[in-house]
């Protein structure tokens, strides 16, 4: 596998296993700039790149920021709430807007599904998906696979959990895509307002009961609770919510001892995870945020290259 079909990484759905190892074999190399005394490469030297955010984000724009610099890109910030959007402009506009400005790689968030998938159809820059709607947040999730492959050595045959509002996570749909495609077996579980019926079709199975679903897991990947979807009456009450999906040192007793918990982040410490659990040793919350540079480095150099990429990133 030399490359990625695509010029755009726009979700996991359409990526085949080889593209997606092919990420997590680039990030390895990438990682090891966290040791050196000089966190710089020259790979996109010359290069233009814009991260262009109409949702708030710390962790995804932050590291791809990072992974920008420490690879020698001239790094623009484009956020929508300080940016010309609100003044009315559109979609259309702010494309053209990057073209002018000559962007190579444009890096969007925003709140509708297809929204990247637009951007990729009318620019010629790479479009990377940092998140659309309740779609895919795709370099998420292959942070997440580069995680647990880290740390189980492998993710063919794993047992992975993921745990709460699957209805409206972009977070989840990725990761089932990326986990199936690896050879993984995923059971999502949450309260049954938050499940959605089709969520079987792309080859998750469905539980309501956490803590029998988590006593044979390799990995339980826990979602933020979105609260606001508490004033929508799809969950009864938190102390509920926290009872019957939270993550604690407790209920964790009845997972296997190796068991891995990774959250994407923000996490509402005593919601859907206790402060004691996520600092625990099973918890890889901060490996993810580090890993998510070096899996955003790989996906940066990959979609740069543009279909003759051959050299190794470092
Ligand atoms: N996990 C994640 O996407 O976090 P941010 O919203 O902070 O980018």
């Amino acid at each position: 596998m030399m490359g990625l079909r695509s010029k755009d990484l726009l979700g996991l759905e359409h990526l085949t296993r080889e593209e997606i190892e092919l990420i997590l074999d680039t990030a390895v190399p990438c990682k090891q700039i966290f040791t050196r005394d000089i966190r710089k490469l020259p790979t996109l030297r010359g290069k233009t790149m814009v991260n262009l955010f109409y949702e708030p984000s710390t962790r995804t724009r932050t590291s791809f920021e990072l992974a920008g610099k420490w690879m020698s890109a001239d790094v623009i910030n484009i956020v929508a709430s300080s940016s010309s959007v609100v003044k009315g402009e559109s979609l259309k506009d702010t494309v053209r807007t990057l073209e002018s400005l000559g962007a190579n790689i444009v890096v969007m968030r925003h709140s509708a599904a297809g929204a990247p998938h637009f951007l990729a159809k009318s620019v010629e820059a790479a479009v990377v998906n940092a998140g659309d709607g309740a779609h895919e947040h795709p370099t998420q999730a292959l942070l997440d696979l580069f995680t647990i492959r880290e740390r189980k050595g492998r993710i063919e045959g794993l047992e992975v959990v993921i745990v709460g509002d699957i209805l409206h996570s972009r977070v989840a749909r990725s990761n089932i895509w990326g986990l199936t495609k690896l050879g993984a077996s995923v059971t999502v579980v949450g309260p049954p307002t938050l499940i959605p019926p089709e969520i079987e079709k792309i080859g998750a199975k469905v539980s309501y009961d956490l803590d029998e679903a988590i006593r044979h897991a390799d990995v339980i990947n826990v979602l933020r609770i979105q609260l606001e979807r508490q004033k929508k009456g799809l969950f009864p009450s938190m102390r509920e919510y926290v009872s019957l999906y939270g993550i604690n040192r407790e209920r964790l007793t009845r997972a296997k001892e190796d068991v891995l918990v990774l959250h994407p982040g923000p996490a509402n410490l005593g919601v859907e995870i206790t402060q004691e659990v996520a600092e625990s040793h099973c918890s890889a919350i901060s490996e993810q945020v580090t890993n998510g540079v070096a899996v955003r480095m790989a996906i940066l150099y990959l979609v740069s290259a543009g279909g003759k990429r051959h050299e190794a990133a470092s």
